[in-house]
């Protein structure tokens, strides 16, 4: 039975601990808007359709026993408050803008949040349809997919069947077999805490490397594709995801390996020119200075880390949306 990423139980907001996971499979009961901070801050809950869901629930938890005199108020604050937790997903933002949309009381808050948990389901589905199809292009009946993926865009940053990992999920179904080369994705191993669990949870062959071992893996390895998910693309297609992934692009397009960025359109941030508009977050240096628990740098060493990186869109070979398959040039606008 897949972990479920989050679930309403009536009164809290039950997550997975993802900073606990693969050790420990544990929950957190989010009451407040103040532990739904947290909560994202930590990355208890993370991924960015699923950052966009807490989200929702964080808004419902903080006006769910306003007056309707205060309401307006105490929405427009608990939003401006839950918008400070991360800073690159944009679906952040754009479910906190949905709620907005729709708050007119508290139930239809809720309401909109279970609705849209239904939605990133469907969402999902669509993109493992139209992912698979473009995976399977070209390959002869039966032949195993070969991929790599970079950080967790699977089940776990979603509400149930992710982005990237949803293809391989779909197929699985349908009796296609894969085989997923797993980054650990330096500095807090999403890659081998989450996707390689999640995948071996799901009876996907999988084998876990080191973030610095794509060439070698290129070199050596037949492989049909690379495919990442995001937390925001840009007007003209450039991608912001997991530090690592331009990087893992760059190396794909030196083999000759097809680049595929898969996403809901709500990830898809028109407003932005181009990637270099993409704020990227910035994280502590302890990350990767005392990484699980462990000093593995000198005390007081300078450190640059940030979370996302910005891999142009001339180097992705397609997105993949519930609404299709994207090829370049891309003009995003319209979506
Ligand atoms: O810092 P994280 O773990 O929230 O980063 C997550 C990613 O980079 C994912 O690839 C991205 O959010 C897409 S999730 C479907």
């Amino acid at each position: 039975m897949p972990l479920k990423t989050l679930e309403w139980t009536g009164d809290a907001l039950r997550l997975v601990d993802q900073t606990r996971l693969p050790q420990e499979i544990s929950y957190v009961d989010i009451t407040t808007p103040e532990q739904m901070h947290d909560a994202i801050r930590r990355l208890v809950v993370r991924g960015a359709p699923a950052i966009g869901l807490a989200a929702a629930f964080g808004a419902y938890l903080g006006v769910r026993h306003s007056t309707p005199a205060k309401f307006a108020s105490d929405l427009a604050r608990v939003r401006d408050y839950l918008a400070t937790s991360r800073p690159t997903a944009v679906n952040l933002f754009w479910a906190l803008e949905r709620i907005r949309r729709v708050g007119d009381s508290p139930q239809r808050i809720l309401e909109e949040c279970l609705a849209m948990v239904e939605e990133d389901n469907a969402v999902c589905r669509a993109i493992g349809e139209h992912g698979l199809e473009l995976l399977l292009r070209g390959k002869p009946a039966g032949s195993t997919i070969n991929l790599i993926t970079h950080c967790n865009a699977g089940g776990l940053a979603t509400a149930m069947l992710g982005t990237a990992l949803a293809p391989i999920y779909v197929g699985k179904e349908k009796g296609v077999r894969f085989h997923v080369f797993v980054d650990e994705t330096r500095p807090l191993l999403q890659g081998a805490r989450i996707t390689a669990m999640e995948l071996m949870q799901s009876g996907i062959d999988c084998t876990l490397v080191c973030d610095n071992m794509a060439a070698m893996v290129m070199s050596r390895h037949r492989i049909d594709a690379v495919i990442v998910g995001t937390d925001r693309v840009a007007a003209n297609g450039d991608v912001a995801n997991k530090i690592g992934t331009h990087t893992l692009a760059i190396v794909a397009q030196r083999f000759a390996v097809p680049f595929y960025v898969a996403c809901p359109t709500s990830t898809i941030d028109a407003s932005l020119a181009n990637g270099q508009q993409i704020p990227i977050e910035e994280r502590a240096a302890e990350e990767i200075t005392e990484p699980y628990g462990r000093r593995t740098a000198p005390a007081g060493v300078k450190c640059y880390n940030p979370a996302f990186d910005v891999t142009p869109a001339s180097l992705v070979d397609a997105l993949i949306t519930e609404k299709g398959v994207i090829r370049p040039p891309y003009a995003l606008g319209g979506l």
